[in-house]
C-alpha cells in the first residue's frame, strides 16, 4: 500500500518522519505492506489522479481540494504535538508591536504595513485573511503593504524589529520563540485575541483541524477501517509517532471550516469569481485584452474601410453602368447581347424600337427564333446558319449587308449587321454582340436610284443606236443584198428547165445562213433597246462580249478600226443584268473608237480582254491605241456632262459607272497617252454574299 505524503521539507525529512508510521501500519494491518512516497506540491494532484497512491497525507488546504477534485475521505486526523501537548486544530495569531498605539482590533490593519508568511500558509496567511474579508478588509488591496516574510520566525521578527506594523503567524509560534528566548512576549500585543477552551495560545482567528490521513476513490472501505483504526490505537508516545514529531491520532474531524475558509477566499477549488466583473478580464488577460482591443480598432477601422470602399465601388459602378445605359440608348443602331445559347441578355432602346419588342419580352428568350426566324425569300432560316450564332462558336466577327430581321408585328425589315463576339476577363467567349441598322430607307434610295440608272441607261442606249444605227443598217443590208442575188440566181437555175436541184439548194442553204445573219444582227438591236427585266442572270461574259460584237463591229469597221478578242475561256459565270453591261462594252468601246479617229487608219486597234480576278471577280478591258486621256480630263471623266465632243453628252462613262456600281464592282481608267486608253471594269462572282470583317 502506498501512502503519498506531502514532502514540505524535502524527500529524506519525509522518510525519516514518516516510514516508521508506514511500518507500524505494516504490522497492524494484515496482509499488506505500506510504504511511504514523498510527494511534492505540484505532484500530489496527478498522482492521486492517477491512482497512483492508495492513502494520502497532506495539510488542510490540500486535502480540501483533493476532496472535491477526487473525492478522497478522511479517515483520521494528526495529534500535533506542540509544546510537549496533543493538540488537533491550529489557527492564527495577528499582533503589533505592545507600543503601538494606533492597532487594537483587526480594523486598525486597514492603511498598515502588515507582514504574513506566505501566500500559501493556512495559519500564517490564510486564516487571518479570512477573518479581514469578514470585516470587509481586503489585505490585498486596503492594507498599505502586504508582504511575505517566507518563515515564521521572519514575520515575528519583522514586527519586533519595526519594518511592518503588524504580522500574523500560526498558533504558538510566538510561545516557542519566548520559550526558546529569542523574544520577549510582552514586546507583542495581539490583536483581537480570542480564547477558547482547552486551547492554550494566543491566537486571532478561528481554529481549523490539523492534517488528515485520507484514503483515496479506489482503496476499499474495509482497508481504510482496518488503517484507521490501527491508527486511532497507536499511542501518543509510540515511536513511530515520536519520529513523525505527532501524538497518535484521532477521529476524522470536520474540515467544513477549511472548506467555507476557501470559499470566501475563492482560492482553490473555489477559485471561480461569482462576480466576474470587466476589471477581473482586463487584470487576468492584460496582454490578451490589450492585443483583442487592438485587433477589434483594426477590425474596425477595416471594416468601415471596406464599407466606404465599397460604397464608392457601388456608386462608380450605378454610375458606369448609367453610363453604359445612357450609351447604349443614345446610339440610333439596335444593339443587343446574346448569350452563348442564343438567348438575349440585353438590348438597348433602338432596338426595343426598331422591332417593336419591349426589352422585357426579348430579354432572357431566343433571339433567333424571335427575330430571324424566316429568310427573305420565305424559306426557314435554320440557327445552326445564324451568323449570330456562328460568331460565338467560332469567335469570328462578322458583318452581314443583306439580311432581314422580322419585327413583333409580324412585319420583316433590311438590315445590314456586324456580330462579334463577347468575351470574359480570360478571352473566353461567353455570346456575342449584335449591332444592326434598318437599311429599309437606304434600300429603297438605292432601288430608286437604280430605276432611274435603268431608265438612264434605257433612254441614252437609244442615243447610242442613233449613232450607231446608219453602220447596222449597212450591216444588215448587206446579207439582204446576198439574198436577193442568191434568190435571183435560183429563180435564172431553175428557168434554165435543167436539173440543178444540187445548185439551187446549196444557193438556198447560202439564203438561209445571210436571213440568218441579219436576224441575229436585228435581234441583237431589239433586244439593246428593250427596256430590261431587273434580274441578274448568271452568264459568261466571253458570250455576251461576242454578241455584242454584232453590235459594234459595223461601226468599227466603219471607222477602219480592228477589233481583237483575247477571252479567257476557263472563266466563271457572273450574275449580271446582260444589257446593262452591253451598254456598258458599248459605251467603252464607242469611246475608244471615237478616240482613235485622231490617229493613222492603220494604227487603230480594239482590244477586249477578259481574265479572272483572283476567285472572286473576273476583269473585263477594253483598250484602244487613240490619244489617250489628258489628266484635266480623267480626273473628272466619270462625272456626268464631262465630254470633249462636239455631239457628245458626257453621259456615256457616269451611266457606265452607275451600272458597275450597281453590280458591286468597279470600273477605272488606265491611261497610258503613247499607248491610249485602257478602260477595265471587275464584276464580283458572288456581289451578294457574306463580307468578313477582319
Ligand atoms: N478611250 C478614250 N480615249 C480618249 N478619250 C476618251 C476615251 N473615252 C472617253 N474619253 C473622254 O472622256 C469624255 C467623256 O466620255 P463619255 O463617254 O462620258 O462622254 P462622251 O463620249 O463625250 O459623250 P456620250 O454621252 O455620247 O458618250 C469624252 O468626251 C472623251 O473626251
Ligand atoms: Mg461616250
Amino acid at each position: 500500500m502506498r501512502i503519498g505524503v506531502l514532502s514540505h521539507r524535502g524527500t529524506e525529512a519525509t522518510y525519516r518522519m514518516w516510514s516508521p508510521t508506514a511500518d507500524y501500519l505494516t504490522r497492524q494491518v494484515q496482509d499488506h505492506l505500506f510504504e511511504i512516497v514523498p510527494l511534492n506540491f505540484d505532484r500530489v494532484d496527478p498522482t492521486v489522479a492517477a491512482g497512483e497512491v492508495d492513502f494520502i497525507l497532506v495539510n488542510p488546504g490540500i486535502y480540501v481540494n483533493l476532496e472535491v477534485r477526487h473525492r478522497v475521505s478522511r479517515v483520521a486526523t494528526l495529534n500535533n504535538k506542540i509544546g510537549g501537548e496533543s493538540h488537533n486544530q491550529f489557527g492564527g495569531v495577528a499582533f503589533t508591536r505592545s507600543d503601538n498605539r494606533d492597532i487594537h482590533r483587526l480594523a486598525d490593519l486597514r492603511g498598515t504595513r502588515f507582514m504574513a508568511v506566505d501566500k500559501t500558509s493556512l495559519g500564517g496567511y490564510q486564516m487571518i485573511w479570512g477573518e479581514l474579508m469578514d470585516i470587509g478588509i481586503d489585505p490585498r488591496q486596503d492594507l498599505s503593504s502586504l508582504s511575505f516574510g517566507n518563515t515564521h520566525d521572519n514575520v515575528v521578527m519583522a514586527v519586533r524589529n519595526g519594518e511592518v506594523d503588524a504580522g500574523t503567524v500560526r498558533t504558538n509560534i510566538l510561545e516557542r520563540m519566548a520559550n526558546s528566548g529569542q523574544i520577549d512576549l510582552a514586546e507583542f500585543r495581539v490583536i483581537a485575541p480570542i480564547t477558547t477552551d482547552n486551547f492554550p495560545f494566543l491566537k486571532s482567528t478561528h481554529l481549523y483541524p490539523e492534517w488528515p490521513f485520507s484514503k483515496v476513490q479506489h482503496t476499499s472501505n474495509k482497508l481504510a477501517q482496518q488503517v484507521a483504526i490501527a491508527l486511532l490505537n497507536m499511542p501518543t508516545d509510540h515511536s513511530a509517532a515520536i519520529s513523525g514529531n505527532y501524538a497518535g491520532w484521532t477521529i476524522p474531524l470536520d474540515y467544513q471550516p477549511v472548506h467555507e475558509l476557501f470559499r470566501k477566499l475563492e482560492l482553490p477549488p473555489y477559485n471561480i469569481s461569482k462576480k466576474f466583473t470587466l476589471r477581473d478580464v482586463v487584470k487576468r488577460y492584460f496582454y490578451g485584452f490589450i492585443l483583442g482591443s487592438i485587433l477589434l480598432i483594426l477590425l474596425v477601422m477595416i471594416s468601415s474601410w471596406i464599407l466606404r470602399l465599397n460604397r464608392e465601388l457601388r456608386k462608380a459602378k450605378l454610375c458606369l453602368e448609367r453610363q453604359h445605359t445612357l450609351i447604349l440608348n443614345s446610339v440610333a443602331d439596335g444593339i443587343y447581347g446574346v448569350d452563348d445559347s442564343g438567348n438575349s441578355t440585353f438590348v438597348n432602346q433602338a432596338m426595343e424600337k426598331i422591332t417593336g419588342w419591349p426589352a422585357e419580352e426579348i430579354i432572357g428568350k431566343n433571339q433567333h427564333e424571335l427575330l430571324h426566324h424566316t429568310r427573305a425569300d420565305g424559306s426557314p432560316f435554320p440557327a445552326c446558319e445564324c451568323p449570330v450564332y456562328a460568331t460565338f462558336k467560332d469567335s469570328v466577327p462578322r458583318i452581314i449587308q443583306d439580311d432581314i430581321f422580322w419585327k413583333k408585328d409580324g412585319s420583316s425589315f433590311p438590315v445590314e449587321y456586324a456580330s462579334s463576339p463577347l468575351k470574359d476577363d480570360k478571352g473566353k467567349t461567353i455570346g456575342s454582340v449584335v449591332i444592326f441598322r434598318d437599311v429599309s430607307d437606304r434600300k429603297k434610295a438605292e432601288e430608286q436610284a437604280r430605276q432611274h440608272l435603268n431608265e438612264l441607261a434605257h433612254v441614252t442606249r437609244f442615243n447610242t443606236m442613233g449613232g450607231m444605227i446608219a453602220g447596222i443598217a449597212h450591216e444588215i443590208n448587206q446579207p439582204l443584198t446576198a439574198i436577193a442575188t442568191n434568190a435571183h440566181a435560183c429563180i435564172r437555175l431553175l428557168d434554165s428547165g435543167e436539173d440543178q436541184s444540187e445548185k439551187v439548194s446549196d444557193i438556198i442553204e447560202k439564203i438561209g445562213a445571210q436571213a440568218e445573219r441579219a436576224g441575229e444582227i436585228i435581234r441583237q438591236l431589239r433586244s439593246f433597246v428593250r427596256k430590261e427585266e431587273p434580274q441578274r442572270l448568271m452568264v459568261n461574259i466571253n458570250t455576251i462580249i461576242e454578241e455584242t460584237i454584232l453590235l459594234l463591229a459595223p461601226e468599227a469597221k466603219k471607222s477602219q478600226v480592228s477589233i481583237e478578242l483575247n477571252l479567257d475561256k476557263t472563266l466563271k459565270k457572273v450574275p449580271i443584268q446582260t444589257i446593262q453591261i452591253q451598254q456598258v462594252i458599248i459605251n467603252l468601246a464607242q469611246n475608244a473608237i471615237e478616240a482613235m479617229s485622231e490617229v493613222a487608219e492603220n494604227q487603230r486597234h480594239l482590244t477586249i480582254a477578259t481574265a479572272a480576278a483572283g476567285n472572286n471577280a473576273i476583269t473585263v478591258s477594253i483598250a484602244d491605241t487613240g490619244p489617250g486621256i489628258e489628266r484635266k480630263v480623267a480626273e473628272q471623266l466619270f462625272n456626268p456632262f464631262v465630254t470633249t465632243k462636239t455631239r457628245g453628252m458626257g453621259l456615256g462613262l457616269s451611266i457606265s459607272k452607275g451600272i458597275i456600281d450597281l453590280h458591286k464592282g468597279s470600273l477605272f481608267l488606265n491611261n497610258n497617252s503613247s499607248q491610249g486608253a485602257t478602260f477595265r471594269f471587275t464584276l464580283p462572282l458572288n456581289p451578294g454574299g457574306e463580307l468578313n470583317a477582319k
